[in-house]
């Protein structure tokens, strides 16, 4: 079956508004092509093109990408000096295609501790991109949860102190609001590709009630159909939030 097929097997009227993914296994695939590890995040590229028009297809708000954790500063010098470079060209490049295509860009992490190159280059982006109302792709860059919810705390904290808010106020709602997802929905759906089955620090919050697709896909592999697919095995779950399933299921007339 090819994509549109696939993609036509979709329920339009329970598409997740917000999809997550965490992009994994662009290493192992240039491994296997016997090339070096940047080719496949450059391959990469092309994966993320194909889910941003999947999402366009199909309307879903939100995409959220993790592109840059905290932790990947522990990788050789060179791999993240290549991936910062490729991700300032990737946002230079596809800011006419963005907006041809609507597309809004946006981003959440520790973006103040970027390299200033990188910085500068998405802020560009972000305000050319920001009167577009088709799909908002958010980037994670420099995130990862306990980051985020370590600057939260201390943002609540601070507030507290300044007698802004009082620790009565403190329930999930308005921590939320001090999460750099404020804005945004949290995603229905979370997909991580090349076999790993964990979380690896991304969105812990916001994923309290996602569904979770795990699939063996290599993420330069990941084409417009793995994304389809992975949408319609979201739309055969059943979505509970802590109820039975009698109490989620329409009544039937007796
Ligand atoms: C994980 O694969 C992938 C990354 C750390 C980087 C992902 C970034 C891109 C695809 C570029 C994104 C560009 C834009 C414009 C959003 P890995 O290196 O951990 O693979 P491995 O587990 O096989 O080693």
């Amino acid at each position: 079956m090819d994509a549109a097929q696939i993609r036509d097997k979709i329920n339009r009227n329970s598409v997740p508004r917000h999809i997550a993914i965490i992009m994994d296994g662009n290493g192992r695939w240039a491994e296997q092509q016997g090339e070096q590890r940047i080719f496949g995040h450059t391959t990469g590229v092309e994966s993320v093109r194909e889910v941003l028009m999947a999402a366009q297809e199909i309307g879903v708000d939100y995409l959220t990408l993790y592109a840059f954790s905290t932790e990947n500063w522990n990788r050789p010098e060179w791999e993240v000096n290549a991936l910062m470079d490729l991700l300032v060209n990737s946002i230079s490049n596809e800011i006419e295609s963005l907006n041809k295509n609507k597309v809004r860009l946006l981003a959440i992490g520790d973006l103040e501790n970027l390299p200033e190159k990188c910085r500068a280059e998405l802020m560009h982006a972000i305000d050319k991109t920001k009167h577009n109302t088709g799909v908002r792709l958010i980037l994670a860059l420099n995130y990862s949860s306990k980051w985020e919810l370590t600057h939260a705390m201390k943002h609540i904290a601070r507030d507290i102190a300044e007698k802004k808010l009082i620790a009565e106020e403190i329930n999930d709602h308005l921590i939320s609001s001090y999460l750099s997802t404020a804005p945004y929905p949290d995603p229905e759906l979370l997909i991580r590709t090349s076999g790993e089955q964990r979380i690896s620090n991304f969105l812990l919050w916001q994923i309290a009630y996602a569904e979770l697709h795990f699939t063996e896909t290599l993420w330069p592999d990941f084409k417009k159909a793995h994304f389809f697919q992975a949408i319609i095995d979201y739309q055969k779950r059943e979505r509970r939030f802590g109820k039975t399933s009698d109490q989620i299921r329409p009544s039937q007339p007796a």
